[in-house]
C-alpha cells in the first residue's frame, strides 16, 4: 500500500465555531491507480490532499506513506518523501514570473528535487513532454506570455519530470479545453499503468471514466462513488 488516511480530521475555527472539514475520512492507494475525487466546492477536497502530502497537520486521525506515519516522522524523512516521492500540483499553483517556461521547468531540478536523474536525461524528458503537451515552441515565454490553460499544462508537465511515485493533483483540467483535458487524462492513465499512483480533483464527468476508482466528498466526507472497470 503506498498510502492511507486513517480516520482522518481536520476541523478549521471560524469565529470561534469549530467546523470539521475534513471528517473521519478512510482511504488508502496502491501504486499503478488512478483515482478521481469530485465533490461541491468548499467539501474539502483540497485540505484532504493539503493533509495527505503532509502540508497540514491533521486535527486527528493519521496518514501512512509505505506504512510510515507522516506525524511520526522527522524532517528530513518527509522533506524526502515531500520531494521526491509525491509531486503536487496545487489547485492554484503558478510558475514564477521571472523565469522563462524552460528555466520553470528545470527548478525543481536545481532545487535537489531530482534524485539520481541527470541534467541530460532531465532534458530529454522535458522536451518530450513539451512536444505531447503542445508547448515545444513556447520554451522561451514568460509566464505572462502564456495563457491559462498553458500554465496548467506546464505545471503537469514538471510533475512528471521528475518521476514521483504519487501524483497528486488539484483540478489539473480545470482551465482546459475538452480536447487537452484528454490528453491529460490520457497520459494520467498510462503513467499509472507503469506503476505511478496518480489521485485527482476533478469535476468534469468526461475525466471520470480514466480513473479506477471515482470518489465524492460531500461535507468532510469521502463517499467512494464508482468504480471503473476493463481499464485499456
Ligand atoms: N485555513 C483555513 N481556515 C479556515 N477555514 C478554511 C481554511 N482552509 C479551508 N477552509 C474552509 O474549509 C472548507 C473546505 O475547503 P477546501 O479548500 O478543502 O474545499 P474544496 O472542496 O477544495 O473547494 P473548491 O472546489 O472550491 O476548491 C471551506 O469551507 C473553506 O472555507
Ligand atoms: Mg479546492
Amino acid at each position: 500500500m503506498l498510502i492511507r488516511a486513517k480516520n482522518l480530521v481536520k476541523n478549521y475555527e471560524r469565529e470561534g465555531v469549530s467546523h470539521r472539514v475534513v471528517d473521519q475520512v478512510n482511504f488508502t492507494m496502491d501504486s499503478g491507480e488512478f483515482v478521481i475525487v469530485k465533490g461541491s466546492s468548499g467539501s474539502g477536497k483540497t485540505t484532504l490532499l493539503n493533509l495527505l502530502t503532509g502540508i497540514l497537520k491533521p486535527s486527528g486521525g493519521s496518514v501512512f506513506f509505505e506504512g510510515d506515519d507522516l506525524k511520526k516522522m522527522d524532517d528530513g524523512k518527509l522533506s524526502e518523501i515531500r520531494n521526491h516521492r509525491i509531486s503536487y500540483i496545487p489547485q492554484n499553483d503558478t510558475l514564477l514570473s521571472n523565469l522563462n517556461l524552460w528555466d520553470n521547468l528545470r527548478l525543481p531540478f536545481f532545487l535537489g528535487k531530482g534524485g539520481d536523474l541527470k541534467e541530460g536525461e532531465l532534458n530529454e524528458r522535458l522536451k518530450v513532454l513539451l512536444e505531447e503537451f503542445g508547448l515545444s515552441d513556447r520554451k522561451c515565454s514568460y509566464p505572462r506570455e502564456l495563457s491559462g490553460g498553458e500554465i496548467r499544462r506546464a505545471l503537469i508537465i514538471r510533475s512528471l519530470s521528475l518521476s514521483p511515485d504519487l501524483i497528486i493533483a488539484d483540478e489539473p483540467t480545470g482551465s482546459l479545453d475538452p480536447l487537452t483535458t484528454l490528453t491529460v487524462m490520457e497520459k494520467f492513465r498510462r503513467i499509472a499503468k507503469e506503476g505511478i499512483a496518480v489521485l485527482a480533483v476533478s469535476h468534469q464527468p468526461e475525466t471520470f471514466p480514466f480513473g479506477d476508482r471515482l470518489y465524492e466528498m460531500k461535507e468532510g466526507r469521502l463517499l467512494p462513488a464508482k468504480v471503473f472497470t476493463n481499464k485499456k
